[in-house]
């Protein structure tokens, strides 16, 4: 009886060292080195990770992505949160992470009307501002952000969120009081302040047609005026069902038909119901929290892990036939557990949305696309 306790203490014991040893084994091909030379694979930074304070984070960005993009840090409300102070501690930790590991850094996102700080678009009595001033305070904006990263940061999400499922301009303050030349100087200030820098236009639901040939028309005016636009991010936030495979690939074709680079920005696919389509990646939106709109909470069934799986996987075959026009797929965070998606746009739900899982664990996805990318 003895002995045969002691068997399993000695087998548990030397599973913990094993697995420990494992952990720490740094040389297991990544997803960035199968993808090598196709796309660069990214990964969203929270302000955890950046910090250094999510290391099991960390090790997974370490071992599979080559490219980060700030998810939050580098938005105009964090960054300049009252005009002229501006928060560079978190970007600076940021930038300087990337530099480090030789990573592709890019930037998000210069203008989004979202997380914008109030003080932008009123005057010190709170009344709207002219044309003018809100014109210098992008300038001045763009100006010391991206000049302060100049030639560190590799690619800038210059504009965010600017259309409507329908093609129409989305109507911000941006947009309001500036009227549609405020997509083109955006350009202009980030090329002036970093000439070298890749400047990218992004946006959601990328793959309905209204929003497709508004973004086809706007990158093609802004090449017309010589304006540099690299490269277009369609965001993928997608679910089970949508966007359709065909709708997303007549996208993908259209951008690159422009002769700009497609970047897949913020790829997470959601298992979850989802209380109205309509609302896209709309940030705003919210709705009230009931069970049945959290099946999941106790863990992803077999059945709905292997078809999130293989939805994974077609995306990524897809992907690597496109691999030519395609600059760099980046996932909106590392693991399950920390996704914008458990608490959007209903807060408190147990979502999957990621390639790593909420015990930091690859899913099966990963070896299946390395394996893709050899085929
Ligand atoms: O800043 C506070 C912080 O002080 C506080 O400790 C924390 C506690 O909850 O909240 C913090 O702010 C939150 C922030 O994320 C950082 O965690 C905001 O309330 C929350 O609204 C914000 O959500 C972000 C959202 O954009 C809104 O900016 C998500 O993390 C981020 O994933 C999401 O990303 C957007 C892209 O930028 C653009 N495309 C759509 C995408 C998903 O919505």
């Amino acid at each position: 009886m003895k002995k045969a306790l002691l068997k399993i203490w000695l087998l548990m014991a030397f599973g913990i060292i094993a697995s420990g040893c494992n952990a720490q084994a740094p040389s297991e091909e990544g997803l960035k080195d199968a993808l090598e030379g196709k796309f660069y694979m990214g990964a969203a930074m929270n302000d955890q990770v950046i910090l250094g304070n999510d290391t099991s984070s960390l090790k997974i960005l370490q071992q599979h992505f080559n490219s980060i993009t700030s998810e939050n840090v580098m938005k105009s409300g964090p960054i300049q949160p009252v005009e002229g102070e501006f928060a560079f501690d978190l970007p600076d930790r940021f930038v300087d992470y990337g530099l480090q590991n030789g990573l592709y850094i890019v930037g998000h996102c210069l203008v989004w009307h979202s997380q914008a700080p109030r003080w932008f678009f009123v005057d010190e009595k709170g009344n709207e501002v002219s044309r003018e001033v809100l014109i210098e305070r992008i300038k001045t904006h763009i100006f010391t952000v991206v000049g302060r990263y100049k030639g560190k940061v590799d690619c800038w999400d210059v504009v965010n969120e600017a259309f409507e499922d329908n093609g129409s301009w989305r109507k911000t303050k941006f947009y309001q009081i500036i009227g549609e030349e405020f997509m083109e100087l955006a350009f202009r200030f980030a090329h002036e302040a970093d000439p070298d820098a890749e400047l990218i236009y992004n946006d959601y639901s990328m793959h309905q047609k209204g929003r497709r040939d508004a973004v086809v028309n706007m990158v093609n005016d802004l090449k017309a005026k010589g304006l540099r636009i690299d490269g277009v991010g369609m965001q993928a936030h997608y679910g089970m069902g949508h966007p359709g495979f065909d709708e997303f690939e007549e996208s993908l074709l259209a951008f690159s038909g422009t002769g700009v680079d497609v970047h897949i920005t913020e790829l997470d696919v959601t298992v979850l119901p989802t209380p109205d389509r309509r609302v896209g990646a709309e940030v705003s939106a919210s709705f009230e929290y009931q069970e049945k709109m959290n099946p999941y909470a106790k863990g992803l069934p077999e059945k709905e892990s292997a078809a999130l799986n293989d939805r994974y996987l077609d995306f990524f075959k897809l992907f690597l036939k496109h691999g030519d026009k395609i600059k760099r797929v980046t996932t909106w965070g590392i693991s399950d557990i920390h996704s914008w998606k458990n608490n959007w746009p209903i807060r408190g739900r147990t979502n999957y949305p990621l390639l790593f899982d909420r015990n930091y664990q690859a899913k099966p996805v990963v070896e299946d696309i390395i394996k893709a990318t050899k085929q």
